[in-house]
């Protein structure tokens, strides 16, 4: 009878072995079927009625069925553990040999790299930067530049005038950066200098020009101050910003604001002098618009024009990104076209 019970156990445990689906349900049903108030334990109760030989074959039974339900313990624990292993590595699955993506990130404007750079060549060599407002009075953008209300200069421009201010005063959006000249000067006494980048519009449109694009100015005004020392601190510039060794010349020409006014050239980058496209087949490529600080801008602003004199430069931050990065149409400057940007990143 109890060697029926017996058979009996081995089988249901051992087809619950099999059952088992987690490692918790196998160790659920080896303290069911073996621990000390288990099924086994409840059939070893009836030993005591046997006699010797009995008990002798039956305990003979029962360890033969504690060692088959072992074995087949450990067989269920270690397939469950394959199996969840094998369900991690499918789900952990990472294809190597995929390329990598990086995440879109943000990048600075050519425009904007530019200007930094300009910025940080004139503050290396002693010119703090300055700033001044873009909607301008007449007097700044104009007047106090020796440029008055009937002067031809004015043409050159093409000016977006706005409605007057409050008091009456004319108001514009500001066709240079000259102007921040006359908001430093304004009040102070030199030695000054400074270096002031910034947007600047003029009512133009096409190929080679934006109605709004960017300016960086500088200007110093001391005692003894002469044209050697601006084309010296010009000639370095271009070196530092083009990285590259190229002849210089100054070309004389007209602001009212300076005088004697230049334009400066340097060799073409693209062509070094041969005559291209890009320079117009003149192996030289004009890149800003210098001088000497007008004696009537500084009797403007209150300054001893016999005691003090001053240079002044003027230079399209477009234009030399565009030379600097080899970019051949202004517009795609503003287009906002990413593959664009992330190109010139
Ligand atoms: N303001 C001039 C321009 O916009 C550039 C310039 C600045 C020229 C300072 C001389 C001195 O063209």
């Amino acid at each position: 009878m109890l060697e029926d019970d017996l058979a009996k156990l081995k089988e249901s445990a051992l087809a619950a072995l099999d059952a088992a689906a987690t490692p918790a349900e196998l160790e659920a049903i080896r303290v069911q079927t073996l621990g000390k108030k288990g099924d086994l334990t409840q059939i070893l109760r009836g030993l005591g009625h046997m006699d010797e030989g009995q008990r002798a074959a039956f305990g003979a039974s029962a360890n033969a069925f504690k060692e088959s339900f072992a074995n087949r313990l450990a067989e269920r624990s270690d397939a469950l553990k394959q199996a969840e292993l094998n369900q991690k590595l499918e789900r952990e699955w990472v294809d190597i040999t995929l390329p990598g993506r990086p995440r879109p990130h943000g990048t600075i404007h050519p425009v904007t790299r530019a200007q930094n750079e300009i910025i940080a060549i004139f503050t290396a060599m002693g010119f703090p930067p300055a700033s001044g407002p873009e909607v301008e009075s007449d007097w700044h953008n104009f007047e106090a530049l020796n440029i008055p209300p009937d002067h031809p200069a004015r043409e050159m421009h093409d000016t977006f005038y706005l409605p007057p201010a409050l008091d009456g005063r004319k108001r514009l959006l500001r066709t240079h950066t000259s102007p921040v000249q006359i908001r430093v000067m304004e009040g102070k006494q030199p030695p000054l200098r400074a270096i002031a980048p910034g947007k600047v519009f003029r009512c133009d449109s096409d190929l080679t020009h934006t109605p709004m694009f960017h300016q960086v100015e500088g200007f110093m005004v001391d005692e003894g101050v002469h044209f050697g020392q601006l084309k010296g601190l010009l000639a370095t510039f271009l070196v530092r910003f083009f990285e590259r060794e190229l002849p210089v010349r100054f070309r004389p020409s007209f602001f009212p604001f300076t005088e004697p006014s230049a334009e400066v050239d340097m060799g073409c980058l693209f062509c070094e002098g041969q005559g291209c496209r890009v320079c117009k087949r003149t192996g030289w490529l004009e890149v800003l618009g210098c001088g000497l600080i007008h004696p009537n801008v500084l009797t403007n602003v209150g300054i001893d024009r016999e005691r003090y004199s001053g240079f002044a430069f003027g230079m399209g931050v477009e234009r030399l990104a565009m030379l600097k990065y080899g970019i051949n149409d202004i517009r795609a400057l503003f287009d906002n076209d990413t593959r664009f940007l992330t190109r010139h990143a």
